[in-house]
C-alpha cells in the first residue's frame, strides 16, 4: 500500500488556485453586465447583494472571478468565505479561517505568538470595540488575556456579541474602499455563519460593499428580500462548442484555429468559389437536369448520414450544372433553418465543414410538411 504525506495545505477560498481563468469566459455577457451595474452602485455608496445560483459546475465561481478581475479588485479589499461539504457542522469555520488567513495565524506557532498577531493585527481595525480581542481570541482559541474589569456574559449574550463583532469586522473595508464579500457555496455554509451572512446582507444599504453569493438552486438565501438574483442557466449548444474549441486550442498550442459557425457572408463567399470554379470545368452538354431543393435536402442527408460531416465543397462534388449547384446551396441554406445541420469555419478563411445534427425540438418544420416527417 502506498502511503502519502501531507507537505502543505491548500488554503480554501485562496483567489489563486482552482487554474482562475483558465479558458477565456464564454457567453455570460448579460450576467457580467448586471454585476458591474451592481458595482457602481456599491461605488457610489450603495451596498448590494447578489445571489448566483445554479447547478454545480455552472460557472457561478468563474463568474464572480471574472467580476473581480474585470474591476481589478485588490485582494485587500476582498473577503471570501468558503463553504465546504465537510464543514457543515463547524461553527463559523469559514469565517474562522478567513480571519486567521488574513491576520497570519500560524498552526505551527505557539499560541501566544499568535494571540499577540490577533492583537497587533485588532489595534490596526478603525472603531474596534474594547471587547474585540477576547471575543475574537475565543473563536480563534487563543489565549488573549480579559481586561480585568469585564464581567463574562452568558452563553447566549457571547454568541451574540460575537456575531455582532464578526459583522462588523467583515464588512468594515479596507481603507474605506469599496469592497468585496464573496460568500461561496452558500448551500453548505454552517448556520452560524448563514446568521453572519444574513445580518451583512440586511445592513449593507449604506456601507460599500458588494456581498456576492455563489449558491445551489436549491438552497438559497432567504433572509433578505433585497437580494438580486442571477441564476445561471446551460450555455447554448455554440457557446459549448466555443468553449470546447478553447479547451482544445488550449492544450494543441496557438496555432490550432478553433471552428466558429459560420456567417452568412462567408457561406456566400464560399458558394461563389464553387461557382467560378465550376465555370472553368468543361462544359458538359447534357439536358438540364430538374432538381427540386426538396430532393436536394434528402439526397445531401443520405450523404451525410453515412458520414456525420463533410466539407463544404463536397456538397457540390456531384454537380456540374449551374442550376444544380445553386439548388445545393438553397438546400443547405434550408437544413440549416430547419437545424438539420450545422455549419462551421475553422479561424476567418479556413475550410468550412458540415455536420450533420440531431433536431432539436424546438426546430421549425419544412414548409408543406407541419408534422415534420424528416430529421
Ligand atoms: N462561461 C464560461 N466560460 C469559460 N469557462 C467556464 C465558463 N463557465 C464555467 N467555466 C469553467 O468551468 C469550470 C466550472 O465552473 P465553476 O465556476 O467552478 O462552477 P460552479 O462554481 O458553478 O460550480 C471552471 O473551470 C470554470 O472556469
Ligand atoms: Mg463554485
Amino acid at each position: 500500500m502506498e502511503a502519502f504525506q501531507v507537505l502543505s495545505e491548500l488554503l480554501e477560498g485562496d483567489l489563486a488556485q482552482g487554474g482562475r481563468n483558465a479558458l477565456p469566459l464564454v457567453g455570460r455577457d448579460a450576467e457580467i453586465e448586471e454585476l458591474l451595474q451592481a458595482w457602481e452602485r456599491v461605488k457610489a455608496g450603495r451596498g448590494q447583494s447578489v445571489q448566483i445560483t445554479g447547478e454545480p459546475g455552472i460557472g457561478k465561481s468563474r463568474l464572480a472571478l471574472e467580476l473581480i478581475d474585470k474591476i481589478g479588485l485588490r485582494d485587500d479589499s476582498i473577503v471570501v468565505l468558503q463553504a465546504s461539504a465537510q464543514h457543515q457542522n463547524a461553527p463559523l469555520h469559514p469565517i474562522i479561517r478567513r480571519l486567521e488567513q488574513r491576520i497570519g495565524i500560524r498552526a505551527d506557532e505557539a499560541a501566544e505568538v499568535n494571540a499577540s498577531r490577533l492583537c497587533e493585527f485588532l489595534a490596526r481595525v478603525p472603531e474596534c470595540d474594547p471587547e474585540t480581542p477576547v471575543l475574537i481570541g475565543q473563536l480563534l482559541a487563543l489565549p488573549v488575556p480579559q481586561p480585568a474589569t469585564a464581567t463574562l456574559p452568558d452563553a447566549q449574550e457571547l454568541r451574540r456579541k460575537t456575531r455582532e463583532c464578526v459583522v462588523q469586522l467583515l464588512a468594515s473595508p479596507a481603507n474605506g474602499d469599496a469592497g468585496l464579500i464573496l460568500v461561496e457555496d452558500f448551500h453548505w455554509l454552517d448556520p452560524s455563519t448563514a446568521e453572519v451572512v444574513e445580518r451583512i446582507a440586511t445592513g449593507i444599504g449604506d456601507a460599500p460593499i458588494l456581498l456576492l453569493i455563489t449558491s445551489r438552486a436549491s438552497a438559497a438565501a432567504n433572509g433578505s428580500a433585497n437580494i438580486r438574483r442571477i441564476p445561471l442557466h446551460r450555455l447554448a449548444d455554440a457557446d459549448c462548442r466555443n468553449l470546447a474549441d478553447c479547451a482544445v486550442a488550449d492544450i494543441a498550442g496557438d496555432d490550432y484555429e478553433p471552428e466558429l459557425e459560420v456567417d452568412l457572408f462567408s457561406l456566400m463567399s464560399a458558394f461563389q468559389a464553387v461557382v467560378q470554379r465550376a465555370r472553368l470545368r468543361p462544359k458538359v452538354l447534357l439536358p438540364p437536369e430538374q432538381l427540386s431543393v426538396d430532393t436536394r435536402i434528402e439526397q445531401l442527408l443520405a450523404r451525410l448520414s453515412e458520414t456525420e460531416a463533410c466539407g463544404f465543397d463536397d456538397l457540390f462534388a456531384d454537380i456540374a450544372e449551374r442550376s444544380g449547384l445553386i439548388v445545393t446551396f438553397l438546400a443547405l441554406l434550408e437544413m440549416i433553418r430547419l437545424k438539420l445541420v450545422r455549419v462551421f469555419q475553422s479561424g476567418s478563411f479556413g475550410p468550412i465543414r458540415v455536420y450533420k445534427r440531431s433536431r432539436p425540438a424546438d426546430a421549425p418544420h419544412p414548409i408543406g410538411d407541419p408534422e415534420g416527417h424528416r430529421g
